[in-house]
């Protein structure tokens, strides 16, 4: 596997583009936009394995959407592992990468992360609850082109929705409440 995103080349906040909402990704994919969702996926692949991501100086990540290595494109990396990580060869939860993504419903009840959540372009540490829906639904395509519609709860409706802010030119820290950072409403239950 080779490796072409490694730390220099995440874009950091302050970054311009990690602040624009993003351009609808074309299908037929082109090669270059195929070539740029393995790339990514690589990162995550590598970030999560304890031994390679020591070697290439990566932080792990469930995530990565394309403004984070300076494309201001509707696609984002996802690698969610295993719920179940005792079980012998457990798959992901969901390994893909997405395109045109939208959330097409979502829930009023809230969840947040109890440890707050972080992320690749955001070196410093921003504490506080990341309140956002508890269930989405999100419609996106695969590299087919192919349309997908995903009911998502908990963690992973998170990570979903962390990707797909970016692609709208929104930080995690942007929800957060800076006077109240781990005031919790009664709409909002720990994920
Ligand atoms: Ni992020």
């Amino acid at each position: 596997m080779t490796i072409r995103f490694t730390m220099d080349k995440i874009t950091r906040d302050g970054d311009p583009v990690l602040r624009k909402v993003a351009a609808p990704v074309p299908f037929p994919l082109s090669a270059e936009h195929a070539q740029l969702a393995k790339d990514m996926m690589t990162y995550l692949v590598i970030s999560q394995d304890e031994e390679q991501n020591e070697q290439y100086g990566l932080r792990p990540g469930v995530g990565l959407a394309a403004p984070q290595v300076g494309e201001s494109l509707q696609m984002a990396a996802i690698l969610i592992p295993s719920a179940d990580p005792a079980k012998e060869d457990p798959e992901p939860y969901f390994a893909g990468v997405i395109f045109n993504p939208v959330i097409i419903s979502e829930t009023v009840g809230r969840g947040a992360l109890d440890t707050g959540e972080g992320c690749l372009s955001v070196d410093q540490d921003v504490p506080g609850f990341v309140p956002r829906s508890k269930k989405i639904t999100v419609r996106y395509q695969d590299e087919n082109g192919d349309t997908y519609e995903k009911t998502l709860r908990n963690y992973p409706a998170i990570v979903f929705q962390h990707e797909i802010d970016h692609l709208h030119g929104h930080l995690y820290y942007d929800h957060i409440d800076r006077q109240h950072p781990w005031a919790v409403d009664d709409n909002t239950k720990y994920v």
